[in-house]
């Protein structure tokens, strides 16, 4: 392992070099979004879009490892394009996520069933606690591209988060982002 300077680029996400990505795409996000006939006419309309890609720089043998995601701007329904959502698989990993460009809202929740709300701007690091879900949302019109970095061996739990949802919703009230309790949020 040696130190490397790695480039990112804020507005776009690109990361140089790089080891890994991912793109995930809006017909993954079936059962998700509340609004299904609104999935079915974006999906009809525009075909299976890309919502958001993930990027990362990973050196074998760190104990960290950072990327970026880029989310592009867009809505279901009155729901903003948002990521899947997930604890970290180990109840002892947190995170930070530094926003690079655009505007949008990381949802957080506890297992007691504390809910915070972080403002995702250019300048604001968001501290995530371990063992506190995370779901981030783009409410701003471009694409909100944000720095994550977190330990290698924090993992994904997706499963709770898939099955019973985040407790608070993102959407759009008269083109303003608020944020609503889950309706069908499950304890
Ligand atoms: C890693 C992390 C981010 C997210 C990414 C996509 O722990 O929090 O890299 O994985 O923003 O979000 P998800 O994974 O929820 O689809
Ligand atoms: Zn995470």
């Amino acid at each position: 392992m040696l130190p490397e300077g790695v480039t990112i680029d804020p507005l776009t996400g690109h990361i140089s070099p790089s080891t890994g990505k991912y793109t995930k795409r809006l017909s993954e996000f079936r059962g998700i979004y509340r609004d299904e006939k609104a999935l079915d006419a974006l999906l009809k309309e525009q075909g299976d879009l890309v919502t958001y890609e993930v990027v990362e720089y990973r050196a074998d043998g760190s104990d960290l490892f950072f990327g970026t995601t880029t989310m592009m701007p867009g809505r279901v329904g009155d729901e903003y394009f948002m990521t899947r959502g997930h604890y970290h698989a180990r109840q002892d990993r947190g995170e930070i996520y530094y926003t690079q460009s655009g505007e949008g809202i990381l949802l957080l929740h506890s297992r007691d069933g504390q809910t915070r709300e972080v403002d995702m701007k250019p300048g604001v690091c968001a501290f995530i606690p371990p063992d506190w879900a995370h779901r981030s949302v783009n409410t701003g019109k471009s694409r909100l591209v944000f720095v994550w970095c977190c330990s290698q061996d924090a993992g994904h739990d997706y499963a709770e988060i898939a099955s019973k949802g985040m407790r608070k919703l993102v959407v759009a009230k008269e083109d303003a982002a608020a944020c609503i309790p889950n309706p069908r949020f499950q304890v």
